[in-house]
Formats: structure tokens, sequence, C-alpha cells
């Protein structure tokens, strides 16, 4: 072999694992990490998520027990979603100050008035029809939506929400929402928004944990089309001048490099919703055999955070703490 001087060596910091933790760009920190719980209102403990393996839709009891688990293992933060006892065509029971989620959001803050409590402002698990606003005639009518989502927004808050973070992809929600609570005396209150969603076939398991699939057709007038990339920067831009405090890019990992593109653009904390199908996937592959679950989880959640999400919300949060205590072992 003929001798090289080569000047630069990349693998001179690739050594061994010290070194390699020295130079290591990315930190995952459960602090960051949001945690979603399914709360339903009967009193069943746990009804199982057939395409979840290990989530749960939680009675409100066992759900504060979750809590507490969640804060064993340093998450701090959760964003709650409810299956109501009955839906109709005004969502009435998402803001019905006795719903599932104003009992909850009562009974968590009496418990843990320091946990920080994110309510998810959508009215799809609400709806006879599973759409996320009201319809006529097939169509998903974006300003009759507005005022329900004012009205749901101020009653979470009411009950108990630090945050809303409306999900709906309606225009000028965000908008709509900050001019209903700054009425209510709610200014401090933030709000994040679900400002970059995309239909997308990676949120199949969550309609089964939360029963809030379309009765028919799909959500691709209101949701972003995944082909599109300069149209998230427009929305995310529209969400920052309507008052949002928080951008939310979802879901996280077939678009990171949206992800990227709205931090360039955006001067407010990014989050990046890892959502059910990328949950799902990676149980279903384990489950077989056929990928080491820990290490694909943690790859795939610093890749998220690599592509600059601030925040992550994902259903392994719980799980977060002990693989990155392993991850240095
Ligand atoms: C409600 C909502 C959805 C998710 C979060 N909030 C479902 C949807 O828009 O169909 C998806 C979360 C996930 O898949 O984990 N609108």
């Amino acid at each position: 072999m003929q001798e090289l001087h080569l000047k630069s060596r990349p693998r001179r910091l690739r050594k061994n694992e010290v070194i390699r933790k020295l130079v290591q760009e990315t930190v995952l920190s459960p602090g960051n990490f949001i945690a979603p719980i399914f709360i339903h209102s009967g009193r069943e403990p746990e009804i199982k998520i057939n395409s979840m393996p290990g989530i749960y839709q939680f009675s409100l009891d066992r759900a504060l027990k979750y809590i507490e688990e969640l804060q064993e293992n340093k998450i701090k933060s959760v964003i709650i979603f409810g299956i109501p006892d009955f839906k109709d065509k005004e969502a009435t029971s998402a803001w019905d100050e006795n719903g599932i989620i104003q009992k909850a959001n009562k009974k968590i803050k009496a418990n843990f008035p320091d946990l920080l409590l994110i309510n998810d402002t959508c009215l799809c698990e609400y709806m006879e029809h599973g759409q996320c606003g009201i319809v006529l005639e097939n169509d998903v009518l974006n300003d009759p939506t507005l005022e329900i989502l004012q009205k749901t927004a101020v009653s979470q808050v009411a009950s108990g929400a630090d945050i809303v973070a409306p999900s709906g992809m309606m225009d000028g929600m965000v908008r709509a929402i900050r001019e209903a609570l700054d009425k209510n005396n709610l200014q401090d209150t933030a709000i994040m928004s679900y400002a970059v969603k995309y239909a997308s076939a990676f949120y199949g398991p969550f309609r089964e944990a939360a029963e809030s699939a379309p009765k028919s057709g799909d959500r691709k007038s209101y949701q972003m089309n995944p082909a599109n990339k300069r149209e998230a920067i427009r929305e995310a831009l529209l969400d920052e001048k309507e008052g949002a405090d928080i951008i939310m890019v979802k879901p996280a990992l077939s678009y990171l490099d949206v992800i990227s593109a709205v931090k360039e653009k955006v001067n407010l904390p990014i989050a990046a919703y890892n959502v059910s199908g990328e949950y799902s996937m990676i149980k279903a592959a384990s489950q077989n055999g056929w990928i080491d679950e820990k290490k694909a989880i943690l790859e795939m959640l610093t890749s998220i955070k690599r592509s600059g999400a601030d925040i992550i919300i994902s259903y392994f949060s719980k799980d977060i703490c002990n693989l990155i205590r392993t991850s240095y072992e």
C-alpha cells in the first residue's frame, strides 16, 4: 500500500465513544418532549389501541397515574385528546364545560399544578362525520368553524389548559383563537399552531385511537398536499403574523426538509409531531424482530431534532429518558 498523506481524517474524531460524544452535534433532552394522552369518558382504565401497541385510551383516573409515570421519566408536558361519549354536527361536546377535556383539565391541574397541559383544539373527535369543521353539502365550511374553535379554545383554557393547539387547518384559526382568548382576558395563554399539517397516511393509527376518522371523503380540502414545501412557508408565516407562539410541522419523518425550511424562515420555536404511523411502523417492525427498537427510536427522534425541531411530540416520550441514558453506556 502506498502511504497517503491525508491532512483531513474525519475518523480521528470517531475513535471511541468518549470522543464521539464530545463532538456530537444533536442531543435529545426529555425537557423538549410532549407526550400525547388519549382520555375516554368511560370507566374502563385502559382500552387497547390495536394499531398502536403500548398506547391506550385511558380513563381519567388512569390518565392521572400515567402522568405520574411520565413525570418519573422527566416528561412534564402533555397534549391530551378526548374521546367524548357523544358526537353531533356542531361538536357540542368539544366546548361543553362538562366535556371530557374540560373535566380532564380540571382534574389534571388540581393534581399536577406544574405540569404543562396542552389541549388539541380540533373538532373531528366531536363531530358525527369526523371532519374537522362544520359540514354543508360535503364542504367543510371555514368561517363558521372558526366560531366553534373560539368557543372551544376559551373553554379549554378556562378549565385549565396552559396552551391551546389548533390542528384543524382552517384559514385564520390562529387569529380567531387569539382574538377570543384576548377578549376573555387570557392574553397570557400561548397558541401552538399545527401550522403546517399535511394530509397524511401516517395518521391512520391515531384515527383508531381517537375514533376520529372521517366517515366519508378525506381531509385534502384543508390539510396540505405532501408534495408542497413553499406552501409550508406560506402557512407558517401566516400563523406567525396571526399571533402563534409555536409553529408545528406534522408529520415529522417524511417532512424533515420542511422542518428545516420552516426553521430558517420563522423566528418562533418549531415543534414537530412524530405521528402515530411513525410510532406504529417501528413497533410493528420490532415486534417482528426486523429492527432494533431502541436504536431505531433514538435515531428517528435525533433526526427530527437535527432537522430543526425544538420540540417533539411523540408517543415514545416516556421511553426517551431511559434511551438517552443507555445510549451513553
Ligand atoms: C386532529 C388530529 C390528528 C392528529 C393530531 N390531531 C388527526 C388528523 O388530522 O387526522 C394526528 C396525530 C397522529 O397521527 O399521531 N385533527
